[in-house]
């Protein structure tokens, strides 16, 4: 039987760690794809030299086309832009439109039935923009940004606790931009709703950070945005669905009248399994909840806008 195939376009910083960690799972075979002469290639052979290390029997190729990539069960786009100081996920709007909309073509010809995974800014945009592009089916198109939006409410409230990480479970929906809807009556410790352990003032400080979190890792950086855990978020998706885990995480979906939200790309808990996003699921939200939502979604219809107003679709 022959391994998953799964290429990774883009060998920046998130892709070359997304594939290390596929390569450290051993959940398939690896290409690497960047338009940086030598880069990819020098990256898989140095990942390639890992994998005697940690005992791992998987191939790993860099390449500067997409030849390599035919067949590909799963796709990661990583490719564009990440932000500097000072400039928010949607700044990042054109340039990375072009890059997606080029990427797209090129792996959706040479792999129509692939799982398309998105993780280029700003997310839910790009998605949609993958979506019109490959004309791929809603199960098979989804970006990563709520599992990791998710991680780092999760990092917070352990912190603040003082407990175990793997005893916390939370959930982060909406777009991944500054209106991102972290469910605090939905995240807990041991099953314990965190509202019982914290007072207000703390969960909503909590809720603050973790919307900022990616912009205080950009300042602590001052060059290129986070990816450690943005990268083990996607291969947490990858896992999810070589795996047919049915594992229920939060991904940017199309939402055709869940939460009473048409037409748009945006972040809600999903089952993922070996066919892709498997079921959308539609927990009862309060009206604050589902108003924030609604909000959210309503930036990215913007954004989508936008790109029509590049004149990119
Ligand atoms: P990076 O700059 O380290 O890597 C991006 C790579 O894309 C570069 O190596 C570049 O050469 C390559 N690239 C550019 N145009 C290309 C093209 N046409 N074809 C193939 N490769 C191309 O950036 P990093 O940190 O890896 O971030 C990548 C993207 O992911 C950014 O847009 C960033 O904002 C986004 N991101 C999204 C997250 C999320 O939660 N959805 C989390 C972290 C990053
Ligand atoms: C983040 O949240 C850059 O979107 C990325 O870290």
């Amino acid at each position: 039987m022959s391994r998953p195939k799964i290429s990774v376009i883009g060998a920046g910083n998130v892709g070359a760690s997304a594939a290390l960690k596929l390569a450290e799972l051993e959940l398939g075979d690896v290409v690497l794809v960047d338009i940086v002469e030598g880069m990819p290639q020098g990256k898989a052979l140095d990942l390639m030299q890992m994998c005697p290390v940690s005992g791992r029997d998987v191939n790993i190729i860099g390449t500067n086309g997409y030849d390599e990539t035919e067949g590909s069960d799963i796709v990661i786009v990583t490719s564009g832009i990440p932000r500097k100081p000072g400039m928010s996920r949607d700044d990042l709007l054109s340039t990375n439109t072009k890059i997606v909309k080029q990427v797209t073509a090129e792996v959706a010809k040479r792999s129509p039935n692939s799982i398309l995974i998105l993780v280029t800014n700003p997310l839910d945009a790009m998605v949609y923009v993958a979506y019109k592009v490959s004309e791929f089916p809603k199960q098979r198109i989804m970006g990563m940004a709520g599992v990791l939006d998710s991680a780092r409410f999760r990092t917070f409230i352990a912190m603040e606790l003082g407990v175990s990480v793997e005893n916390i479970h939370a959930f982060v929906l909406g777009g991944h931009g500054d209106d991102m809807v972290p469910l605090a009556r939905c995240t807990t410790v041991a099953g314990v709703p965190i509202t019982e352990l914290m007072s207000k003032d703390r969960v909503d400080a909590l809720i603050q950070r973790t919307r900022d979190g990616g912009a205080e890792i950009v300042k602590l950086l001052k060059t290129g945005s986070a990816f450690y855990a943005p990268a083990a978020s996607t291969v947490e998706m990858v896992e999810g669905i070589l795996k047919d885990k049915k594992k229920i995480l939060p991904c940017c979906v199309l939402a055709e009248g869940e939460y009473g939200i048409n037409d748009t790309f945006v972040g809600l808990p999903v089952k993922l399994g070996r066919s892709g996003i498997e079921e959308i699921l539609e927990i009862k939200l309060t009206p604050e909840e589902r108003e924030a939502l609604h909000l959210s979604a309503s930036h990215v219809r913007e954004l989508c806008n936008r790109v029509y107003e590049l004149g990119e679709l």
